[in-house]
């Protein structure tokens, strides 16, 4: 069904930052970047591969709730900065700030009621149900209960970092000062649910504007008879697009907002995987703690979503196909597509609602991706950027 999608395949250049726009007077200024996301065991291959990048500076990261609660995935990220060591300590350039522990109004029970009406969803994040002995073994980080857990056996080493090492503020309002401080120069990553994105939109009438664009992880189509059909649970849980499903009015918020660019990155981020020969690859070119981690946590059954995603803003030549649509989100609760994105063309899209179109993109170098985040744990960086 991948290649079967409904819309023409224009394959027009990406904006962001093509080379020779990164010389032209108004983009000369440097670009910046924050990455917010439900951060999880191997997630410091984000973190690596954005502090490699030698046109962006990371600015720092923050964390939602999604596959877990942002307290646990706050602390996911920040260990990944700790990781990095450094002389001055990584830690110092790129702050950690925790954002909202939950979605804008979904919550476990709801989500559980919808299910009940809509069948299962085949993977729930943080509203999983509680599963003490699942944490106590390192096997699942906090879901549902109480969102100030922590998990220590989910961390590298089994050792979670201080909460009291994350920064001092929100991650809605660490992007807000962040994008004050740099009017039209950080792009927003959001490899995760948008509710921080969305509580910055509704915070400050200005940032969305103000920002260089957001990239955002997940917005499927026509994934149906993967999530419904074959009778394939694996299959089901790779298409579920949680980012959006668990926070549908977050991402209606965030991508109705007036952000100057928009990129989605959905199919085209479904199909990269490493293999057992990739692991064997790293594990030979290096060991450190990211390629030990990398070899023993990250599930090889599951596609590098944000990885992916993240690799089309840093090296945007990259993206293999990509086209220009409105979209919208479906927030009606009592709807089996409540959290789904929906496309429209120019002509036919809504006249009271302000869509905004987005690049979407949905076929990638898979090998160069695969490739710059083998290379991101195997010579991690050492330094904060300039
Ligand atoms: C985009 O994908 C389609 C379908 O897979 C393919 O036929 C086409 O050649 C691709 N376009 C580019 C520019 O790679
Ligand atoms: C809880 O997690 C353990 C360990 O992964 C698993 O064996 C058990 O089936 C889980 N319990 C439930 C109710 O899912
Ligand atoms: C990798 O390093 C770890 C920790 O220093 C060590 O225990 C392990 O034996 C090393 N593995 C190889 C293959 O050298
Ligand atoms: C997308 O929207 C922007 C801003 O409104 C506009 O400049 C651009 O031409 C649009 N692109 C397409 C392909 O519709």
């Amino acid at each position: 069904m991948k290649t079967s999608l409904i819309l023409p395949i224009l394959p027009l250049p990406f904006v962001f930052s093509s080379p020779a726009a990164n010389h032209d007077a108004r983009t000369n200024a440097k670009k910046y970047l924050i990455i917010d996301n439900d951060w999880g065991i191997t997630d410091f291959t984000l973190t690596n591969l954005a502090l490699l990048s030698k046109e962006y500076t990371l600015l720092g990261a923050t964390s939602s709730t999604g596959i877990t609660w942002a307290l646990q995935s706050g602390l996911h990220a920040l260990q990944s900065i700790q990781l990095l060591g450094g002389n001055p300590p990584l830690t110092s350039c790129v702050p950690v700030q925790k954002g909202a522990d939950y979605p804008i109004l979904n919550n476990p029970g709801l989500y559980t009621a919808y299910q009940s009406i809509f069948g299962i969803v085949p993977f729930a994040g943080a509203f999983r149900p509680q599963n003490d002995t699942a944490e106590a073994l390192g096997l699942s980080d906090p879901t549902s209960g109480d969102p100030q857990r922590i998990a220590p056996a989910a961390f590298v080493n089994g050792q979670a970092p201080n909460p009291r090492d994350l920064a001092g503020t929100d991650a809605a309002y660490f992007m807000i000062q962040m994008v004050r401080k740099y009017p039209g120069q950080v792009t927003i990553y959001c490899a995760g649910p948008m509710t921080n994105i969305a509580l910055a939109v509704r915070l400050d009438p200005l940032f969305a504007r103000n920002t260089a664009g957001l990239v955002q992880m997940g917005g499927y189509i026509d994934t149906d008879l993967y999530t419904t059909v074959p009778g394939d649970i694996l299959q089901a849980d790779i298409n579920i697009d949680l980012n959006f499903k668990f926070d549908p009015e977050a991402a209606k918020i965030a991508l109705t907002a007036d952000f100057p660019r928009i990129q989605l990155v959905g199919n085209g981020a479904n199909g990269v995987f490493l293999s057992p020969a990739d692991i064997a690859d790293i594990t030979a070119r290096a060991n450190n703690t990211f390629t030990r981690t990398l070899a023993v946590a990250y599930p090889l059954v599951l596609p590098l979503w944000d990885q992916t995603a993240l690799v089309t803003l840093l090296y945007p030549d990259t993206i293999r196909n990509s086209t220009v649509f409105y979209v919208d989100v479906d927030v009606a609760f009592a709807s089996p597509f409540y959290g789904q994105v929906k496309p429209y063309q120019e002509l036919l899209k809504s006249t009271v609602q302000t869509l905004r179109n987005v690049t979407y993109v949905y076929a990638v170098d898979e090998q160069r991706v695969r490739n710059l985040v083998k290379d991101a744990v195997v010579a991690p960086p050492t330094r904060c950027q300039g």
